[in-house]
């Protein structure tokens, strides 16, 4: 298996579908630019809702983006698991690949498999595959892709149908897991239960635009959405069992160790609020980046709040002084090679 910093493995993946005929688009802002069923961008399809739909065209049928997320509030709302979760985030990367009406399942599960396998080098005998109920085309090309068919399982709307909201594209999806547990213990009843098997990779098939009374309107053409989790490929790749070992997180944690005075133990012991602290600074100073202020309201609300938990925490911890802005000194280091408008912003943003 290949051995990747966050940044590089960032790289990797937009260098292979570049590769593979993909057009490297940047992040969109974390304000979606003009859509009132969103308060903040969750997903890296967001900005290509209207492609999907028809309604946006685009001089490119393959794209391919690493998207600044954040799962903070309506449908695809992370935040109180922010913590004691070993993988779950406010702000987050999503990595993802895009077909508007090219390519489907096929190419969109041969390239995942080769990408994960051939090219990351992940175990197979590690990685289990996830279809909806009733996508057997799905599940044929898993296992002539390679998958062993005892590894790749069926599930319902819950976890295999992906929606961006209540109304608009939608579609059946497979998941990728990757346990990463003693080898002999996994059984298929932990996928999407256990902790030791974790979600890396979402395929959504997008077919449907779904309307307010709950009608599916076919799409224009059938396309792909997919979804992959910078920070769990991370976990992965460095060999760690959780996101906050790796260097996505250890830089920023450290430094608020170093400014909290404290030591190893106390950091072990005050461990969730770190990781809370570090994950909201991440979550504020790209929100600040992108334009948001605190306030009353909406996503300046949304901002206010993660602020004022990140500086409780911080209070719990020991702080009786501001210490956020060089918390944010950290984030803005590290991101700053690929969003580099964090650096041209910096002074604004501490
Ligand atoms: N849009 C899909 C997701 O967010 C890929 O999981």
């Amino acid at each position: 298996m290949k051995s990747l910093s966050t940044n590089e493995i960032r790289q990797y993946w937009l260098d292979y579908f570049a590769d593979h005929g993909h057009m490297v688009v940047g992040s969109s802002s974390l304000v979606p630019a003009d859509d009132p069923t969103l308060l903040l961008i969750n997903a890296g399809m967001n900005q290509f809702k209207d492609t999907f739909l028809g309604l946006e065209k685009r001089d490119y049928k393959r794209a391919t983006t690493s998207q600044k997320c954040m799962r903070v509030s309506g449908k695809h709302n992370d935040l109180d698991n922010v913590g004691p979760s070993p993988r779950h985030h406010t702000f987050f990367e999503m990595l993802g690949n895009f077909s508007f009406g090219d390519y489907f399942k096929q190419d969109a599960i041969t390239m995942a498999w080769d990408l994960l396998v051939n090219k990351l080098g992940l175990p197979v005998e590690r990685l289990w595959f996830t279809v909806y109920t009733d996508d057997d085309e799905a599940m044929r090309l898993w296992i002539e892709t390679g998958a062993a068919p005892e590894r790749v399982l069926r599930f319902g709307k819950k976890d295999n149908w992906w929606s961006m909201g209540d109304t608009g594209p939608c579609g059946p999806c497979s998941e990728i897991h990757y346990y990463w547990g003693d080898l002999d213990k996994q059984v298929a009843d932990g996928v999407n239960k256990d902790d030791e098997y974790l979600e890396i990779w979402n395929l959504v098939f997008m077919q449907y635009d779904a309307k307010a009374d709950g009608t599916l309107v076919p799409l224009p053409a059938p396309s792909v959405d997919t979804g992959g989790g910078l920070e769990r490929f991370a976990s992965i790749l460095q060999g760690k069992d959780n996101n906050y070992d790796t260097d996505a997180f250890v830089p920023i944690m450290d430094r608020i160790q170093q400014l909290a005075g404290q030591s190893d133990a106390e950091r072990q012991a005050n461990l969730y609020r770190y990781r809370a602290i570090a994950d909201h600074a991440r979550a504020c100073t790209f929100m600040i980046g992108d334009g948001v202020l605190p306030g009353n309201e909406g996503r300046s609300y949304v901002l206010r709040m993660i602020l004022r938990r990140a500086a409780r925490f911080g209070k719990l911890i020991g702080f009786d002084q501001p210490f956020l802005a060089q918390v944010a000194e950290v984030v803005i280091d590290q991101m700053g090679s690929h969003y580099t408008d964090l650096p041209a912003k910096e002074a604004y943003i501490l």
